[in-house]
């Protein structure tokens, strides 16, 4: 077992640390769904107010469920629908305060309220989309999309 004990501290030092643990979890390892499982086990452990964090993997244009923390999940989700969706047809990050005024959001979980995904992106293609949900309003903010961006782009080398 890997034991970073990362400090809760100001956000931009627990991404730091977050970010370094990741590249020291995915260093030399080719395996993606070995670096997806280690990377939403990380983040679960050291980001609060999560109740899913973990991967939809780009699977032949349509986004598959990979590994992740939490309850189980919707398993398919088609590129444009709900938040995941729209990250994924878009390469933009979604930064969702209420899921429930997201059109087309899809409810996996009924306790989330906030969503944030990060679409994992080499070479111009998706590979897969970092989706973490919050039961808090609004619970992401932009220091944390920065450093789960900087998340993705570790991870964009590995998977
Ligand atoms: N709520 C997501 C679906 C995935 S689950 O939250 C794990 C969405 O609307 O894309």
């Amino acid at each position: 077992m890997y034991d970073f004990k990362i400090a809760a501290g100001d956000s931009e030092t627990l991404y730091r640390d977050l970010a370094s643990a990741l590249q020291g979890l995915v260093a030399g390892e080719p395996d993606g769904i070995a670096n997806m499982a280690n990377a939403a086990a990380l983040i679960w452990e050291t980001l609060p107010d999560l109740n899913w964090a973990g991967f939809y993997r780009n699977v032949g244009g349509e986004l598959v469920l990979g590994p992740f923390q939490g309850r189980p999940a919707c398993i398919r989700i088609k590129f444009g629908e709900g938040v995941c969706g729209a990250a994924a047809a878009t390469k933009q990050v979604q930064r969702v305060d209420d899921v429930h005024a997201f059109p087309g959001h899809i409810a996996c979980d009924s306790a989330s309220n906030s969503e944030l995904v990060v679409p994992i992106v080499r070479d111009g293609e998706l590979i897969a989309v970092l989706d973490l949900d919050s039961p808090k309003h609004a619970r992401f903010t932009a220091e944390d999309e920065a450093g789960c961006v900087k998340l993705g782009e570790i991870l964009a080398k590995v998977l």
